[in-house]
């Protein structure tokens, strides 16, 4: 008998880590809302964001087969306690290798990847679109393309 899957897809499909939603109008809270062209399964993926940049909680839906709700599960876990320029790195190519997926699903671990990307981007432009005075105590820490190193950037608000 032949599996058709990795047993750590089906650890993370029957016993899914995280999920749940986060409140979406939090304003450290970035979600990501992505779809697969290719079957149209849907993937939500929620990051909470601690004054350091790091995330401190993760939550998915998915709405999709086996491979993609298994792909979010490993995605939270993987990201949690990272910050967000790291969490942004994360390659599908990695959650396919970690799950032992095979090419037909593919696009499924790229579901991950796009959410965690979009739930980032949700949760800095929504950052970006504050006004000053609601930054109080808040703190942007980003890693410099040049030197590599981290800076800092204190808001203490108006
Ligand atoms: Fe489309 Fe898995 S078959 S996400």
């Amino acid at each position: 008998l032949v599996r058709a899957y990795h047993e750590k897809v089906i650890s993370h499909y029957e016993s899914p880590r995280n999920v749940g939603s986060l409140p979406k109008n939090d304003i450290d809270v970035g979600t990501g809302l992505v779809g697969a062209p290719a079957c149209g399964d849907v993937m939500k993926l929620q990051i909470r964001v601690d004054e350091k940049g790091i995330i401190s909680d993760v939550k998915f839906k998915t709405f999709g087969c086996g491979s993609a709700i298994a792909s979010s599960s490993y995605m939270t876990e993987r990201v949690k306690g990272l910050s967000l320029d790291d969490a942004g790195k994360i390659k599908n190519t990695e959650i396919a290798k970690e799950l032992s997926l095979p090419p037909v699903k593919l696009h499924c671990s790229m579901l991950a990847e796009d959410a965690i990307r979009s739930a980032i981007r949700d949760y800095r432009k929504k950052r970006d679109t504050l006004p000053d005075s609601k930054k109080a105590g808040y703190i942007d820490v980003t890693q410099s393309v040049v030197t590599g190193e981290t800076v800092a950037t204190a808001h203490p608000g108006a």
